[in-house]
């Protein structure tokens, strides 16, 4: 009989703001803003880096990687959060859910690994400006992105597929705008213990190792700035390090809330809001702190628009 409830579930609705329609209109404005900013500013990294034979740095090819990144992660969540704000039919099916938690947990665990890569070769570019273009040689360049896209692929693979071999008997309404593993968890029956033992050690992992990497790093450029001759450079070193930690901050600590707590603290709205830093408001922040900051993106940027600029008054 159990059995038989548990094959009856083939699609979940994802409740998300359900009951308040002029706050479901606000939030659809907002969030389709923030989408439309984010692929706009990617989109425009990802083109730029990839058109311009000055830019192909280190830097600029961990950009462009984590530009794509962005736009992928975005997509997983926003359309369908889009969609759901407005139609009335909130439905997912079962294969759809699974699909949205793999590529989510997939896309950003490798952020987190990418985040911690960029990190430390700013580290090295800053504290190490002699040995930098051998310590940051291509090889190692691209190793370093594989090893994230492919750490993010199998962690992702092993967390969806203990989540979506339990079964799922009770309701099948998720709370939450997508499918995310606290609100799915929720919904299984049997015993989840070994998920939670195997989320908090991914979660050790993929948020709390990078995350101390990178505090590290900016410790250490931070250092190195202070000890800097001139203050003009100093200045703004300074200030590109701390809008980075700003966002990073934002970013994982919404993440250790998120899947380093136990499950018994699950509470349901807080995690609604709190998983709006990690999928709508960090990646819109992203290119805007990370590349229109970077000398060279911003150099590139003004060529291509003098450059139109110069075409237009000629025709
Ligand atoms: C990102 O890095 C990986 C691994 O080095 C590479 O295979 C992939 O083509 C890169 N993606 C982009 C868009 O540059």
């Amino acid at each position: 009989m159990e059995r038989n409830n548990q094959t009856l579930i083939t699609e979940f609705v994802l409740l998300g703001v359900s009951g308040f329609s002029e706050l479901q209109a606000l939030l659809f404005l907002v969030f389709l803003m923030s989408y439309i900013t984010t692929l706009t500013g990617n989109l425009l990294i990802f083109t730029l880096t990839l058109a311009n034979p000055s830019l192909h740095t280190p830097v600029s090819f961990f950009l462009r990687n984590f530009s794509f990144l962005e736009i992928s992660y975005i997509s997983v969540t926003l359309p369908k959060m889009l969609a759901d704000l407005i139609l009335e039919d909130k439905t997912i099916s079962f294969t759809g859910c699974a699909a949205q938690m793999y590529f989510l947990l997939f896309l950003g665990g490798t952020e987190c690994f990418l985040l911690g890569v960029m990190a430390y070769d700013r580290y090295a570019a800053i504290c190490h400006p002699l040995h930098y273009p051998c310590i940051m040689n291509n090889i190692r360049c691209t190793v370093l992105a594989a090893v994230s896209w492919l750490s993010g692929i199998f962690m992702s693979f092993g967390k969806t597929s203990v989540i979506f071999i339990l079964g799922f008997c009770g309701s099948h309404e998720i709370n939450h705008f997508f499918s995310d593993i606290p609100p799915v968890l929720k919904l299984a029956c049997g015993d989840t213990f070994l998920n939670e033992i195997v989320f908090f050690m991914s979660a050790l992992i993929f948020i709390t190792f990078p995350f101390v990497l990178i505090l590290v790093s900016y410790l250490l450029i931070i250092i190195a700035i202070m000890n800097m001759p001139s203050a003009e450079g100093r200045q703004k070193d300074f200030s590109t390090c701390f809008s980075h930690l700003v966002v990073v901050t934002l970013f994982y600590r919404a993440g250790i809330v998120m899947y380093l707590r136990p499950n018994s603290a699950y509470a349901p709205d807080m995690d609604k809001l709190l998983s709006l830093f990690y999928t709508v408001i960090t990646p819109m922040l992203n290119p805007i702190i990370y590349s229109l900051r970077n000398k060279e993106v911003k150099g590139a940027l003004r060529r291509v628009i003098a450059r139109n600029c110069f075409l237009k008054t000629r025709l």
